[in-house]
């Protein structure tokens, strides 16, 4: 089940949604409709601690996006690549220290180059990112529950967001 609240904001007006998703197959259902509403040099930000479910929402927009190889963590790689309806970059941010990292990331063009870019550890990387982004904040909540904000920065992530809401299916129904 995937849970909305509140349905008419705490959150104040723009500043997005949040959603509770009670297994991993949920929260990749939630990943999936963001696939699938995402447009050419769409950038996903995700955060929070290790085993909060970042890289099982990426693997969701991966699904979204018609990738059809397995997504797994870019754990030896900063960045990789998946071909899909558009091209999915997935970077992880965990080890970046410095900018000659970014630099070798060549993000500035993943950035620009017509597809998804989902990275997870965001705030790493957060001055190197355009404004306009989505950030999905994630917490872990008892057993596997965990709360996922989802944060547009900007009118084209509110318009995203927007579309990803109705394009979210019960999840039970996806792929459990
Ligand atoms: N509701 C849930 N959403 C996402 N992952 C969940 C959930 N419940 C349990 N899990 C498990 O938690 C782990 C999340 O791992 P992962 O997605 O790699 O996290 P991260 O990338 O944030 O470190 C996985 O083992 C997943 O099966
Ligand atoms: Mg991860």
């Amino acid at each position: 089940m995937v849970w909305f609240y509140p349905p008419r904001g705490i959150l104040p007006a723009g500043r997005g949604m949040v959603v509770e998703t009670d297994s991993a197959a949920c929260t990749r259902a939630l990943g999936e409709a963001l696939g699938r509403s995402a447009e050419p040099n769409t950038v996903i930000g995700l955060r929070g601690p290790l085993g909060a479910g970042k890289s099982t929402l990426a693997q969701g927009i991966a699904r979204g996006l018609g990738v059809t190889e397995p997504v797994s963590s870019p754990t030896f790689n900063l960045v990789q690549e998946y071909a899909g309806r558009l091209p999915f970059w997935h970077v992880d941010a965990y080890r970046i220290r410095s900018l000659d990292e970014i630099i070798d990331l060549s993000l500035p063009e993943l950035l620009q180059g017509g597809g998804v870019v989902v990275i997870e550890w965001s705030e790493r990387l957060a001055r190197a990112l355009p404004a306009d982004r989505l950030e999905a904040h994630l917490t872990v909540l008892e057993g596997d529950r965990r709360r996922i904000w989802l944060e547009p920065l900007g009118p084209r992530s509110r318009d995203l967001l927007e579309r990803a809401r109705h394009e979210l299916r019960p999840c039970s129904l996806v792929d459990r």
